[in-house]
């Protein structure tokens, strides 16, 4: 009997089996051979929200929701947030090791190189409606991109893999930032190669007639730890739908604008839009009592709060209150900044909060600051988006490097009908 395993016995027919368990998990395969008979299709392991389901080996992102740690790669993002610069992080999420300094000019050069955005794009995002939500532009202008570059598709070439990833790093701040000037009513901004990945950002969104823009150095390493910290947060909604489109093979920016489009979702990426109008809505700090018990009362949820894995102060809403602070002593603060204090005060001394184990997450203050840069709710979950890609390629690029990994489709209860007889128009 091999030491470690599970012994089930199925009390329908007296047969033992043994599980082999390896890196804590059992196989939901080695189920299937748990079965009463021929006819029997085999025990199903039945798991909805994949709340208990390993769906990958993966030496990428590193969480420990308990004790609020995560790593990429094995360095804590504690140090990588404040010593490691935005494209130096995403060549370490992608490639499994920090890049040299000549590795890091050619990777620094081959985004710069790839950063200009076809004008059918930029065409596209001007018929969008003025008002159009920034994350409906990105995720179609994302798609779009695979009309350009249909050398995609042949995703089975390692080297033609790199290449889309390197054009994807390039194009998503681009297109971020043409969303964002197309709500305001401004022309496009072009990259500036003299800027940094993150300072270039900067200059596409904010811009306006000087002959050269100069970002602001708070600002600019504020929003290099926001990219570093969204980088990868291993198997979240966005990235299992990564991985998920990737697997029957599809371009990968298409397979991005999926991702994309899991991340919109006001229960994961757009929960720092929905923070914001929360934070609007409670007002002033006097009125967060009367909402608290609003939340415990199951009225509404408190934004920004809980996590799936997190049962813990998420590490990286530390760093972020942190450099709030930092920005906010340059642009000043605001009433919701206090808000957000009291109802993370009283949240964590409240039961409800502590016996659920809530707190904080990545999405309470980071909406704060871009509210301090001037940046509408609305694109909070593009600027979300943007770093996060990295992290997504990651993984489209690691499935495709896993000889486990196969096209993903998962099984189901059935619960409805019994095969029935078809009723015509006029007798039902
Ligand atoms: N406010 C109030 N109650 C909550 C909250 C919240 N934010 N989150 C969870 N709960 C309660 C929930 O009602 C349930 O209580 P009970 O056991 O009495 O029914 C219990 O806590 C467990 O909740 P769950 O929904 O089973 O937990 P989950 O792991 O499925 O949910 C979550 C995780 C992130 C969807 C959830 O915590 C949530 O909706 N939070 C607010 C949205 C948010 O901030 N999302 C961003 C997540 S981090 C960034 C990202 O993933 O993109």
């Amino acid at each position: 009997m091999p030491k470690d395993s599970l012994t089930v016995i199925d009390n329908r027919t007296g047969a033992s089996y043994e599980l082999p368990i390896c890196d804590g998990t059992v196989k939901a395969a080695d189920l299937h051979k748990i079965k009463t008979g021929d006819g029997d299709f085999g025990l199903l392991s039945y798991d909805p929200g994949f709340a208990n389901t390993a769906s990958t080996r993966s030496s990428i992102t590193f969480v420990d929701g308990e004790k609020g740690i995560l790593r990429y790669r094995g360095y804590p993002i504690e140090s990588l947030a404040v010593k490691a610069n935005y494209l130096e992080t995403a060549f370490l999420i992608i490639n499994g090791r920090l890049p040299t300094a000549p590795q890091l000019a050619v990777w620094e050069r081959d985004i710069r190189y790839h950063s200009m955005l076809h004008t059918n794009i930029q065409n596209l995002i001007e018929t969008f409606r003025y008002d159009a939500h920034p994350m409906s532009v990105f995720i179609s202008s994302i798609a779009s991109l695979a009309t350009l570059y249909p050398d995609s598709r042949d995703v089975t070439d390692p080297e033609n893999r790199r290449l889309q990833i390197a054009r994807i790093i390039a194009k998503v701040p681009t297109i971020a930032a043409c969303s964002y000037r197309h709500n305001q009513g401004w022309p496009a901004n072009r990259p500036d190669d003299s800027l940094s990945y993150v300072g270039n950002f900067l200059n596409m969104m904010f811009k306006m007639t000087e002959v050269k823009y100069e970002p602001n150095p708070v600002l600019e390493r504020a929003l290099n730890i926001l990219f570093v910290l969204h980088a990868d947060h291993e198997q979240n909604c966005g990235t299992t739908a990564m991985r998920v489109i990737g697997s029957a093979q599809a371009d990968p920016y298409s397979a991005l604008a999926g991702a994309a489009a899991a991340l919109y979702g006001p229960l994961h990426g757009a929960a720092n839009e929905a923070v914001l109008k929360q934070l609007e809505q409670i007002g002033e700090p006097a009125q967060v009592p009367a909402f608290i018990e609003r939340v415990k009362r199951g009225e509404c949820r408190l934004m920004g709060f809980g996590h799936r894995v997190y049962k813990n102060y998420d590490p990286r809403c530390r760093i972020i209150k942190k450099t709030a602070e930092e920005v906010f002593r340059v642009t000043g603060s605001n009433i919701l900044v206090d808000v957000a204090l009291e109802l993370e005060r009283i949240a964590l001394e409240d039961e409800y909060f502590i016996s659920r184990k809530l707190y904080p997450n990545v999405d309470f203050y980071s909406g704060l600051i871009y509210r301090a840069m001037n940046l509408p709710a609305s694109l909070f979950t593009v600027m979300f988006a943007v770093p996060r890609t990295c992290g997504w390629l990651a993984h489209w690029l690691e499935a495709f490097e896993d000889p486990e990994q196969k096209l993903m489709r998962p099984r189901q209860i059935y619960t409805g009908a019994e095969e029935r007889e078809y009723v015509s128009l006029g007798a039902r």
